[in-house]
């Protein structure tokens, strides 16, 4: 499985690419907000960092807006991946960028039948939101088994991208249902190789290591 970050903070970014484990970013525009910083700016920073698809989404709401957006940010780099929300406009621009090579992130994904739209509409990736769907008590990680499912039924190229990823076990479940990618933030790419028992076993091993002559 796929693992990208979910971040437009340079220096997280930067940093889970030193880890040697992230594929690909997504941002979104909340993302973008909380830096300060131009959005044109930061995708040109990350472009320099991450060599592998990024998530640069769309934030005008017609079908008109959207394909220009989407086609002046594909422009920016060849690794820009379009994100569009699935909305009826969103699924058109997403049909419209795809016919032009670009590849589309459908994205705010809560039920298979969004996905399977966003799928016949060319999308390269499809966003469900478990995290979110937990947060209202519906089954987040229901809908990723769902989607594996039906997108084996089938021959779509598109990608199941899970994200709204909030802890080691969505991200182990994702891989077990075979999803293609996860997104995480960079706080829970940190969770992922961390234990308890690690930091007991390590700490052991050093103290009895300060026993051995030198
Ligand atoms: C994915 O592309 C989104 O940016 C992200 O995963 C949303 O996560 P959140 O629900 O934690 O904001």
């Amino acid at each position: 499985m796929k693992i990208f970050i979910d971040s437009a903070d340079i220096a997280e970014i930067r940093e889970g690419v030193a880890l040697g484990v992230v594929d690909g970013v997504t941002t979104n525009p909340s993302l973008v907000a909380k830096t300060g910083r131009k959005f044109d700016e930061v995708l040109a920073d990350i472009c320099e960092i991450v060599d592998g698809p990024i998530s640069a989404e769309v934030t005008a709401e017609d079908f008109k807006g959207m394909v220009e957006q989407g086609r002046r940010l594909a422009a920016l780099h060849p690794n820009i991946v379009v994100k569009a929300p699935i909305t009826y406009d969103g699924l058109k621009a997403t049909r419209a960028l795809s016919d032009d090579g670009i590849r589309v992130n459908v994205t705010l994904i809560f039920q298979p039948s969004q996905a399977l739209l966003a799928a016949k509409a060319g999308a390269a990736y499809v966003s469900p939101f478990v995290g979110r769907l937990d947060d209202i008590s519906e089954d987040g990680m229901g809908l990723i088994s769902n989607l594996v499912e039906i997108f084996s039924n089938y021959d779509y190229d598109t990608e199941i991208l899970v994200a709204s990823v909030r802890s080691p076990t969505h991200f182990v479940d994702a891989a077990r249902m075979g999803a293609d990618v996860a997104t995480c933030p960079f706080s829970v790419i940190k969770t992922l190789l961390s234990h308890p028992l690690t930091d007991l076993g390590l700490k052991k091993f050093l103290d009895d290591w300060k026993k051995v002559p030198q």
